[in-house]
């Protein structure tokens, strides 16, 4: 436990300065991913050029665009996944909820490219509309995506993979009144280190326009 106040006490609160450039590169991803939280986890489904399918998880993993839909994710260096998507070109987003968390960690362990992660977590691979790469049958939501482009990044280099979504696949379970319920998907969150966090003490906030707190400002003119 830290001895200083805690962070949501009335400020101001004495800060640390860190000189990022300046750490090992273990502690600096130690940090960013503790402070970049939570991230939503890309399950990444793909095939390899012989048709074996591979299972991971990536958070670094952001919307770039929904007109038209545009998915990224980030392999930290070269992996399966990231061979098996220039190999084919496609590959499927699949988004856990909480039930599969296990399923979700044990498919992130450095098996062999051989091996498919999907028989070792005990899931099944679902058959796609538009891509080759199967889906996995006990999520909520596959998105299928097709390659775009492979951006290199940094000194390792890490690798932006951008995809379009070529189709979206939704378990009735997950729907309400034709919206995906956040409850009912119960998606989880990274944070650093082993730290995951879970859907759950939802609450609502609606965004505010200026037009409106204008109107309503005490020394306004209005
Ligand atoms: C929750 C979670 C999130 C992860 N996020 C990433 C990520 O964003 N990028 C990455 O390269 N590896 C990430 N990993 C590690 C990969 O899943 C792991 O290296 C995996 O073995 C890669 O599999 P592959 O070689 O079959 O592609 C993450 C692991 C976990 C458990």
């Amino acid at each position: 436990m830290s001895d200083a106040a805690p962070a949501d006490s009335p400020g101001p609160h004495p800060k640390r300065e860190i000189d990022l450039g300046a750490m090992p590169e273990r502690a600096r991803y130690g940090l960013l991913t503790s402070v970049v939280v939570p991230r939503p986890i890309a399950w990444v489904s793909s095939l390899d050029a012989d048709g074996v399918p591979n299972l991971a998880p990536h958070s670094y993993f952001m919307i770039l665009s929904t007109d038209p839909p545009i998915l990224g994710f980030v392999s930290v260096g070269e992996k399966d996944t990231l061979r098996n998507i220039r190999e084919t070109g496609d590959y499927v987003i699949n988004i856990a909820g909480e039930h599969l968390i296990e399923a979700l960690n044990l498919s992130s362990a450095d098996f062999p490219s051989r091996e498919s992660e999907f028989a070792w977590a005990g899931l099944t691979p679902e058959p796609s509309r538009h891509v080759r790469a199967p889906a996995v049958a006990e999520a909520a939501v596959a998105l299928e995506c097709r390659l775009r482009e492979v951006v290199p990044y940094g000194n390792t280099p890490n690798y932006l993979i951008v995809g379009d979504v070529a189709h979206l696949r939704l378990a009735e379970a997950v729907v309400r009144d034709g919206r995906v319920a956040a409850d009912l998907l119960r998606a989880v969150g990274r944070h650093g280190g082993p730290v995951y966090s879970r859907t759950a003490d939802l609450f609502t906030l609606e965004r505010p326009r200026y037009a409106d707190m204008a109107a309503r400002r005490p020394d306004g003119d209005s």
